[in-house]
């Protein structure tokens, strides 16, 4: 049989992209979750997810995540019934990756699959604070975990329930989004963190003070879920000439406000700030002089106001 040739575009080859491209056309790194979900009759549900990102990160009322889930699922059914549900990240241990693997298997009940689960349930957050209402458990082991909600009420998904089979419309982007497809939009009401990881985002990180995250490359070959284990991270600083000029920073200071100015050495403190972010820093100073009727914004002023972000990003 003639072989066929297959065309190089400067060195790379035009894949076919097909369902599950992320898996089936690409290798893509995924984080490896166990999203933790109430089943009818109360009980913790685990599935593994990969396809779980931030959504929502700054600007908005809330932070929030996306997650893209199978609509038949166990996970997909709880979320549409109950909103609620526990995001745990597991570490790369090899008989927990199994495990995530063991629980990613579709078909079975919440009392099947949870049955044998090596993973131990335990309270999170929110159900020590409502005492008197039921929350998905979180799981033990985890490094980290965020308790959600689901926010049902974007894409006009609140009246989405859970049905045998799913006819269109579809949503775009939150509730059911196809015949066999579910985006949840997750408001992140709580991340839990174990003490060793909170201590270091706390106190600032260094190689060994980073959680052993795995890799999730996917389901492949037809037969097996790939990963790789956590590898000793490595810091790259960022580029030392990429600082502006006093001189840039006096300028736009001088052109900020009418009533509100800036001493030199105030806009010395500003040298580092990322050309791009420099106007929303100096506009978040003025707004911080006419709360507290300053005029003049000198170096102490300036500390205040650092002091004032530095707290509020703690
Ligand atoms: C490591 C891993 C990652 C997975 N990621 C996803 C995912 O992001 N979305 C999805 O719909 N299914 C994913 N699956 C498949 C689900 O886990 C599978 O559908 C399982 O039945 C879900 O459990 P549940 O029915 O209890 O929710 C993944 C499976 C594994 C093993």
């Amino acid at each position: 049989m003639e072989e066929k040739q297959i065309e190089e575009l400067n060195g790379f080859r035009d894949l076919r992209i097909v369902d599950n491209f992320y898996q089936t056309s690409s290798f893509f790194p995924m984080p490896t979750t166990e999203i933790g979900t109430l089943s009818e009759s109360g009980e913790t549900n685990l599935g593994s997810y990969s396809l779980c990102f931030p959504y929502y990160i700054a600007g908005k009322d809330y932070y929030a995540m996306v997650l893209c889930c199978r609509n038949s699922s166990n996970t997909a059914k709880n979320i549409l019934r109950t909103g609620k549900c526990s995001i745990n990240f597991i570490t790369d241990k090899r008989e927990y990756f199994k495990e995530a693997v063991r629980l990613g298997y579709p078909g079975e009940t919440t009392e099947e699959k949870m049955k044998n689960c090596i993973f131990h349930l335990v309270d999170g957050k929110r159900a020590r604070e409502n005492a008197k209402e039921q929350f998905p458990k979180i799981i033990q082991e985890a490094f980290q975990v965020f308790e959600c909600t689901w926010v049902k009420e974007l894409d006009g998904a609140q009246n989405d329930t859970v049905q045998e089979e799913y006819l269109p419309p579809y949503h775009q982007f939150n509730g059911i989004t196809s015949e066999h497809g579910a985006h949840f939009i997750l408001k992140i009401d709580h991340i839990l963190m174990k003490p060793k990881y909170y201590d270091s985002i706390i106190n600032g990180v260094n190689p060994r003070s980073f959680p052993q995250v795995p890799v999730d490359y996917g389901y492949r070959d037809n037969k097996n879920f790939w990963y790789t284990r956590f590898r000793r991270p490595i810091a790259e600083p960022i580029p030392k000439s990429k600082g502006i000029s006093l001189d840039t920073v006096k300028y736009a200071a001088s052109r900020m406000d009418t009533e509100v100015k800036f001493t030199d050495e105030a806009c010395a403190k500003l040298v580092k700030v990322p050309r791009v972010f420099l106007n929303t820093v100096l506009k978040g100073c003025v707004a911080w002089a006419k709360e507290n009727n300053v005029t003049l914004i000198t170096e102490k002023e300036m500390e205040i106001i650092q002091d004032k972000r530095n707290k509020e990003k703690k």
